[in-house]
């Protein structure tokens, strides 16, 4: 009689095809959201310091990374405008008129690449306003719910009429969802989808995304964005972006807040994003670039984990470089 142990895990790791065949969780290049960067005035690409590999792109640029992402199977791509300084105001006007950087970004790429990519893209005042915000603000600086919900209204359904196929409404605004959704159906926009950022917390690995896209933002946005302490709460903005007509839910960041993900993924009705934000980017780059981790281990490590927790689209400027890996196997 042996007294060795019987149940053994160890078959099933004892080679790599075993180890495959038995894997819960595969990532696909189609489950991942590029989010890219499109800024006016530039003649050239401008590369971000802190996110080594990412750009602010010229409408050219853009296209030609567009292209490649669509070629390593990358099909969505979530778009960002920097705007020249002076063109931002006190409530982000440039946002709303077609002849906007982000407008702009969005009908090329929709004219060059039709229903072949998708073109989701933020629907938040703060890369607009010249004080950084993501709504109108008081003489107090108080950020003001009601009066903001106009603007993105207007801000969706002009970026509907550029050609976005989703919305992805990020300023955490009461009743955002709700009425965005109002706006794009009054006109005539029934087949534009809304991505909300549901549980979004007022998190610091926003940081090199603030260099990205020239923020003005002095202070923080603690008064809308969630406290990074709660999870109860984030199934409340779930539930309430559902009830408001989400398309999809997401949560923002990704892995520092994995229970969240986890939590919400255990009952929403419909899919589940994640958002890898720039801070996570910066910290996986930079220490890969000094050879302190293994970089590329240490990203499809990490987007295996936001999967395995339950996202079933993750939004990372990895996009492309797990894609690629992907299909090298
Ligand atoms: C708001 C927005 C932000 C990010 C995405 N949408 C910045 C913020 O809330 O301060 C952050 C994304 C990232 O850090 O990668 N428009």
């Amino acid at each position: 009689m042996s007294t060795f142990p019987q149940r053994r895990p160890r078959r099933l790791r004892q080679n790599p095809v075993m180890r495959e065949v038995v894997a819960e969780t595969a990532l696909r290049p189609q489950d991942f959201i590029l989010p890219m960067f499109i800024a006016d005035g530039l003649t050239e690409p401008n590369p971000i310091t802190s996110m080594p590999g990412v750009y602010q792109h010229t409408e050219d640029s853009l296209l030609r990374a567009v292209e490649e992402a669509a070629n390593e199977g990358v099909r969505v791509v979530d778009l960002f405008g920097v705007p020249l300084d002076s063109d931002k105001d006190a409530t982000g006007s440039v946002s709303l008129k077609e002849d906007g950087i982000l407008n702009r970004g969005v009908a090329a790429v929709r004219q060059r690449f039709g229903d072949d990519v998708l073109v989701m893209v933020d629907t938040c005042l703060d890369e607009f306003t010249d004080h950084g915000h993501c709504g109108v603000v008081d003489d107090s600086g108080h950020v003001l719910n009601d009066e903001t919900l106009p603007l993105y209204e207007q801000m969706a359904v002009a970026q509907a009429r550029a050609g976005a196929h989703i919305v992805s409404p990020s300023g955490m605004m009461d009743g955002q969802v709700a009425a965005i959704r109002a706006a794009l159906d009054d006109a005539g926009y029934t087949d534009v989808a809304i991505m909300a950022y549901s549980a979004k917390y007022a998190s610091a690995f926003y940081g090199p995304f603030r260099e990205a896209v020239g923020s003005s933002l002095q202070g923080d946005r603690r008064t809308y964005q969630q406290n990074p302490a709660n999870l109860r709460e984030s199934l409340l903005e779930a539930q309430l972006d559902i009830e408001e007509g989400a398309d999809f839910v997401m949560v923002k960041p990704a892995l520092p807040y994995l229970d969240v993900l986890s939590a919400i993924a255990e009952s929403s009705p419909v899919p589940v994003a994640a958002y890898q934000v720039s801070g996570e980017y910066a910290m996986i780059a930079a220490a890969g670039a000094n050879g302190w981790v293994d970089q590329e281990r240490v990203m499809m490590e990490s987007l295996t984990a936001i999967k395995r927790a339950g996202a079933d689209q993750i939004l990372t400027y990895f996009a492309v470089d797990a894609a690629r890996l992907l299909n090298q196997r």
